[in-house]
């Protein structure tokens, strides 16, 4: 255990499952108090136990503006503040620009896309009334490069990427103290893709490094971001993902 994060209280979505679960973790290890928020609840109550008294598990449905402002009341009322929001919720349904139905084209934009607006939203409402702090909003390397069979996937993820930026020039100009900037994972072993065994097998043949990373890779960047550390940084882009966006 280390102090990197002493203090501070993160709300983190989507932390019941693969890179949001390995941050909380992280988070809580640096001595941070984590609340994890998911539709997930078992699994989420699950991991906020495994931590101990420092997490906390809330339902979240990401998409629900309410469920956010009942969250963030839920995490200041056991935890006293809230300083750090990691928006990391997300789902990827593979489809292309022929044939994907309006349906799973909405589905998608309003967990990977207005989710992420809503989080952002909230945390700066509520991060400005305890001195500042960091959003960490989880893009994707495809908020950089197309994939041809994930087409609102990468809507969302480019999305994200210049909403941050102009949700972290306004913080700027208000002097909140609060950064905003997007982490740009390439492909992780989480359920999201190891569920896909040809995918894994396609993707550690595209990545540099010759294999996906880790949960825990994202989980320091996102730790870095979340520390004081990062304090210069706002509106940018972390890129972590073996080399696939170098070439
Ligand atoms: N795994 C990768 O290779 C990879 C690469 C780039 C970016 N990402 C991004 O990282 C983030 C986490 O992905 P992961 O791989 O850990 O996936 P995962 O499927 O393991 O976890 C996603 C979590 O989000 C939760 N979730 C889904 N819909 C929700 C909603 N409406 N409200 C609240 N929670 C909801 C799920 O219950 C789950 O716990 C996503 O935004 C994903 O797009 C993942």
């Amino acid at each position: 255990m280390s102090d990197r994060l002493n203090g501070k209280v993160a709300l983190i979505s989507g932390g019941a499952s693969g890179i949001g679960l390995a941050i909380a973790k992280r988070f809580a290890s640096e001595g941070a108090k984590v609340a994890l928020g998911d539709i997930n609840a078992e699994s989420g109550e699950k991991v906020a136990a495994e931590i101990g008294d420092n997490a906390m598990f809330v339902t979240l449905d990401v998409t629900k503006e309410e469920m956010w402002e009942a969250a963030f009341k839920a995490v200041i009322e056991k935890f006293g503040k809230v300083n750090v929001v990691v928006n990391n919720a997300g789902i990827a349904i593979g489809n292309n620009i022929e044939d994907i139905p309006l349906e799973q084209w909405n589905k998608v934009v309003a967990i990977n896309g207005t989710g992420m607006m809503l989080g952002t939203k909230h945390g700066i409402k509520n991060i400005k009334n305890y001195g500042g702090g960091s959003i960490i909003n989880m893009s994707s390397i495809e908020g950089f490069i197309g994939e041809p069979f994930n087409l609102a996937y990468d809507f969302t993820k480019g999305g994200v990427r210049i909403m941050s930026k102009s949700a972290a020039l306004y913080c700027a100009e208000k002097k909140y103290d609060i950064r905003v900037n997007t982490i740009h994972p390439g492909y992780i072993h989480t359920p999201m893709v190891d569920t896909h065994p040809g995918l894994v097998k396609l993707e550690e043949s595209k990545t540099p490094m010759g294999h996906l990373g880790q949960a825990q890779d994202i989980a320091n960047m996102a730790l870095f971001l979340a520390s004081d550390e990062s304090s210069f940084a706002t509106g940018s882009e972390f890129v972590v993902d073996g080399g696939y966006t170098a070439q």
